[in-house]
């Protein structure tokens, strides 16, 4: 185990990834009382929600927790509430976030910052970050490079050792675990596998199409474009993405179907087709045809299970675990 774990209290090196409003407190404090390290992401929670997550997390665990910031989007005070709560693990996505690095450092923090090249991630290294993520265009979500996990990690690797990497992309059992650390990584950043944790805050539908998709599937394109625009992200193809593919790919605003609300959020505002939010579970609506980002690695996710039981799964190809 790398120190930097050991100093955040972990018994594993498995890290749930972010995975926006689908990581609920009750995941991510699941993941950490199983020996992993459990995150939460802040960038779109108003200050009682993030204040109601972190009380959550208070009362579900004592372990260290992770928060994380999508730069794109104004994250300045979700962070400061966050650092203010004592958070174990700040990560950050889109965006070179070095300039909080003072405030996390004083804060006693470990610092995470994603990246999908090898030049990002050796500015993150000379900036000071503890932690290296290295995300392969495989994951689910939002995609920030285009190169594979096969060959971004070890070339991270090389480019910033002895600091420690963490893979994603693509990571969704064992086998995917032994070939993270046999290509050098220090642990694993794990997202698609986590929307089918029992306490994961998935819509019905979403975790239907999640268990029952295989990897081509999970395209990468920039649909969902409505409130985070420039920003490639890997899908489910759905109704609204085989809808925009059969008709040429347009542009907005001349997408099928653009002006259409699809689903309504818990206060009943309405979420518009090319809206890049995912359905949790308080959405209502056609949520099959909202964003349903997912990884290649889908095709390994085939039933819920609690999550201690996945990182338990996982672990199993961690070499010195492996049996
Ligand atoms: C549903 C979903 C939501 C995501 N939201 C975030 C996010 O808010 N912040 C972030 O840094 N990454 C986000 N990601 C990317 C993941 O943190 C991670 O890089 C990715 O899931 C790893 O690949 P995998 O899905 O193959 O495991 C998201 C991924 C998914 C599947």
């Amino acid at each position: 185990m790398h120190p930097v774990f050991l100093r955040l209290g972990m018994t594993l090196p498995i890290l749930q990834a972010p995975i926006g409003s689908m990581a609920s407190p009750e995941l991510a404090a699941a993941v950490c009382e199983a020996g992993g390290l459990g995150q939460l992401s802040f960038t779109w929670k108003n200050a009682g929600q993030q204040e109601s997550d972190m009380e959550k997390m208070r009362l579900l665990t004592k372990r260290n927790w992770g928060a994380n910031f999508v730069l794109d989007f104004p994250v300045e005070e979700q962070l400061a509430r966050a650092l203010d709560r004592g958070v174990g693990l700040v990560s950050f996505f889109w965006g070179d976030g070095s300039e909080h690095l003072p405030s996390i450092t004083l804060a006693g923090a470990v610092s995470a910052q994603v990246v999908g090249t090898v030049d990002e991630a050796r500015r993150a290294a000379d900036a000071g970050f503890d932690i290296v993520v290295a995300q392969g265009a495989e994951a689910g979500g939002h995609v920030r490079g285009t190169m594979g996990t096969l060959a971004l990690v070890p070339q991270v690797v090389d480019a910033v050792s002895p600091l420690p990497v963490v893979a994603a992309g693509g990571i969704a059992d064992r086998r995917g675990v032994a070939a993270a650390f046999a290509l050098g990584a220090a642990g694993v950043w794990v997202g698609t596998r986590f929307l089918a944790a029992r306490e994961a805050d998935v819509h019905p539908v979403y975790r239907d199409e999640v268990l029952r998709a295989t990897g081509d599937r999970a395209i990468r394109c920039e649909a969902f474009d409505i409130g985070w625009p420039a920003a490639p992200h890997r899908v489910l193809v759905n109704s609204t993405v085989r809808a925009w593919t059969n008709a040429g790919r347009p542009r907005a605003p001349h997408r099928p179907g653009e002006a259409q609300q699809v689903a309504l959020r818990p206060d009943g505002s309405g979420i518009s087709r090319y809206h890049f939010a995912a359905p949790h579970s308080g959405m209502s609506g056609d949520v099959e045809a909202m964003a349903l980002y997912a990884g290649e690695g889908v095709g390994l996710v085939r039933e819920v299970e609690p999550a201690a039981t996945i990182v338990a799964d996982l672990a199993r190809g961690i070499p010195e675990l492996a049996g």
